[in-house]
């Protein structure tokens, strides 16, 4: 597969680590240096269907391609108002295509996992253009007392299409059922049969473990892309990492010796958007000229699950 499109959305809202300190026992500076998140994009009016249509409408225009073309959509969320359909079933109402969709729920990691399905049908079915659109709502899953952890989010859609090519040097992807690390529940319906409680409320985080479960797994997955594609870090030219703490990302960065221009962050802006934030950020490379054709990317996210997936990808668009 190759990527010939890119498109990506955000809300217009923008929450400062200095609007937390209204209602949160938190300061800027503690933020800053433990995350580097300075703020991040959180929806107030708008939905996440539509930003999930813009990011998608966007990458087709970026491919040159009409909805009609699109032969496959796979949607890549964790929660949206909807809970049935799924996400996918809207976009592809909304711009306009047929094709069948289906929606993956692998929390940040999404983006890698939809990356692996799309080459897998490129290569065994009739198909020439899949849409992945990433739409992720995080602000909704937390508790805003939790101060721990409703600082990390934001919300966004990254969009990408890809059609048949040569791009994909290595993928790999995994899952270590680790519930308890990082997990939200919800109440359901009641029924005149339940005879249970259920639990309600924000995601429950154990920051502590997700950061080192992120570095020691993201080092290994990065460490067999590289010896799958036959390359060394150096070969490298951009590390296009899931943007979750800079602090993360400064410990892989460190376990592969290189510099850190060739680390590209937004997460200063928008915070942990989970699934959106390699497609968004891969959009703002892409629009900002700084991506040039030829370069090896390598991609590396890790989320609830625990799943984490990394990937090394020419860039020839
Ligand atoms: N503002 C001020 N203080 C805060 C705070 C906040 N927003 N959040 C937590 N604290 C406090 C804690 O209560 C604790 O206080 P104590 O020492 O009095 O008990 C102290 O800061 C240190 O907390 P700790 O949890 O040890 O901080 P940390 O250095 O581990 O940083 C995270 C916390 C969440 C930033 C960090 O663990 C992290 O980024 N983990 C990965 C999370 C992640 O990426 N999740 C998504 C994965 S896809």
């Amino acid at each position: 597969m190759k990527i010939i499109g890119t498109g990506s959305a955000r809300p217009s809202m923008r929450v400062t680590n200095s609007m937390l300190e209204n209602f949160l026992d938190t300061n800027d500076e503690w933020i800053v240096t433990r995350t580097g998140i300075h703020e991040r994009r959180v929806i107030s009016n708008e939905n996440l269907e539509d930003m999930a249509a813009d990011a998608a409408n966007k990458a087709l225009a970026d491919a040159g391609i009409t909805s009609d073309q699109v032969d496959f959509i796979i949607c890549s969320n964790v929660v949206n108002e909807f809970v049935t359909p799924g996400l996918g079933c809207i976009i592809q109402g909304k711009i306009g295509a047929t094709c069948p969709t289906v929606d993956i729920n692998c929390a940040c990691t999404g983006f890698l996992y939809a990356l692996d399905i799309a080459e897998s049908f490129l290569i065994t079915k009739d198909m020439n253009n899949i849409l992945i659109v990433c739409a992720e709502e995080p602000s909704r899953m937390m508790d805003w007392r939790d101060r721990s952890s409703c600082i990390l989010f934001g919300d966004a859609a990254g969009a990408v299409v890809v059609t048949k090519g040569d791009d994909l040097k290595a993928i790999r992807l995994s899952t270590h059922c680790k519930v308890e690390a990082l997990y939200q529940k919800r109440r359901l319906q009641p029924t005149p049969f339940l005879n249970k409680e259920e639990d309600d409320g924000g995601v429950i985080m154990n920051g502590q473990e997700v950061f080192k479960l992120a570095v020691s797994s993201s080092i290994k997955d990065i460490d067999t892309v590289l010896s799958v594609a036959g390359m060394t870090a150096d070969d490298i030219d951009l590390y296009v990492l899931h943007q979750a703490n800079v602090r993360i990302i400064e410990a892989i960065r460190h376990f592969v010796k290189q510099d850190k221009e060739k680390f590209p962050v937004n997460l200063d802006k928008y915070g942990n958007t989970s699934s959106a934030s390699i497609p968004a950020l891969l959009d703002d490379l892409s629009r900002g000229n700084m991506l040039k054709r030829g370069e090896m990317l390598l991609l590396s996210a890790f989320g609830a699950g625990f799943t984490t997936g990394a990937a090394v990808l020419r860039w020839s668009k």
